[in-house]
């Protein structure tokens, strides 16, 4: 998916295809936390972590049941691996969060809105989720997508190249000058 960057545009694509996420997916989520958490409510842990790998696999959830945790394959959030669900979800609701990023996130992490004069888009947005994944993910720092397709997924690559001062840059090599999140300078540099 690529979206070209023209200001106030960007917002409106990014808001509407999240909406279009949520729409699809929230069905599914429905029936698989009320197997999770009233159906074996001892083992929540171990059961979940199982499912919720499928599910990140987009596997069918009656499949998930048999198959093997390969933990190896992924990077885990340590509050996650150490299922202290409850440290973000109200247990006794199911999968009801206690709060919605990014709030929830700035509990534990350092608020990117404090001490900085620029905030990334989707930080500014509370979009937490748009690149990382709360409990798991096949790429460091929990990242939905490889370093190298991270940015230009959202960036159209035509128009950063456009630009001179990315002359010779590589496809994974943004986070040398920028800051992922927020930043003191324009443009989040380092
Ligand atoms: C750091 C906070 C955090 C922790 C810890 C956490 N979760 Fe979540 N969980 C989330 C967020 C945020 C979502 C919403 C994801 C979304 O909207 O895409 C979520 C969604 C879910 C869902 C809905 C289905 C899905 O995967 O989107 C289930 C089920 C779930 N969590 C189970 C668990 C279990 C079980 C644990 C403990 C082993 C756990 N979570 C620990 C933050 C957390
Ligand atoms: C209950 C506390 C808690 C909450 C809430 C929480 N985290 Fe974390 N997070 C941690 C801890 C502990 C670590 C591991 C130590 C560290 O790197 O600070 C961590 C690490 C991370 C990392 C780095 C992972 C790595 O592999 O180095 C990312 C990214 C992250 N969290 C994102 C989030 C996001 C996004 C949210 C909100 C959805 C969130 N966290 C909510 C406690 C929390
Ligand atoms: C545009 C994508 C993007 C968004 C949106 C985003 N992050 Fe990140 N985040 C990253 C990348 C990339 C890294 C890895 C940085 C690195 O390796 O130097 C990272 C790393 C982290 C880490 C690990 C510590 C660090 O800074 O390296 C935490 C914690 C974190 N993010 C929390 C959050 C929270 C909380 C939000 C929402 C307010 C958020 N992120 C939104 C891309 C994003
Ligand atoms: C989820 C979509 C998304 C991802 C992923 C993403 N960005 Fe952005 N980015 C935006 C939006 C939205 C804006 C705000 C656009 C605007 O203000 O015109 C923005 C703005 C920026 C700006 C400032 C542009 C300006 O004109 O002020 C820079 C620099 C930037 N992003 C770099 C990055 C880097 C580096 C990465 C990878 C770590 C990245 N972006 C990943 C959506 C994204
Ligand atoms: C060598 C350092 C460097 C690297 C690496 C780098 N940038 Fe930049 N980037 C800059 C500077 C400096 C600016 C400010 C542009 C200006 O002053 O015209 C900028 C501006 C931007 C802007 C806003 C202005 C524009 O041209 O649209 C975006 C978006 C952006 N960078 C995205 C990226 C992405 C995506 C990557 C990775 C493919 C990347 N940058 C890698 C230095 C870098």
């Amino acid at each position: 998916m690529r979206i070209i960057l023209s200001g106030s545009t960007v917002y409106l694509v990014f808001i509407l295809l999240c909406f279009a996420l949520i729409a699809c997916t929230a069905k599914k989520r429905t029936s698989i936390y009320r197997i999770l958490f009233d159906g074996v409510p001892e083992e929540v842990g171990d059961i979940v972590l199982q499912d919720s790998l499928a599910i990140s696999d987009s596997t069918e959830f009656e499949n998930a049941q048999n198959s093997k945790i390969i933990n190896t394959e992924f990077y885990f959030h340590a509050v996650y691996q150490q299922k202290e669900c409850d440290a973000c979800h109200e247990i006794s609701q199911g999968n009801v969060l206690l709060e919605q990023p990014p709030e929830l996130c700035y509990g534990c992490h350092d608020d990117y809105r404090e001490e900085n004069t620029v905030l990334h888009g989707p930080v500014g947005a509370g979009m937490c989720l748009t690149c990382h994944n709360p409990h798991f993910a096949k790429n460091e720092k929990l990242l939905l997508k490889k370093k190298d397709e991270l940015c230009l997924d959202c960036h159209e690559s035509g128009l950063v190249y456009q630009n001179e001062v990315h002359d010779g840059v590589e496809r994974s090599d943004c986070l040398e000058c920028h800051n992922p999140h927020a930043s003191q300078e324009m443009y989040m540099l380092n």
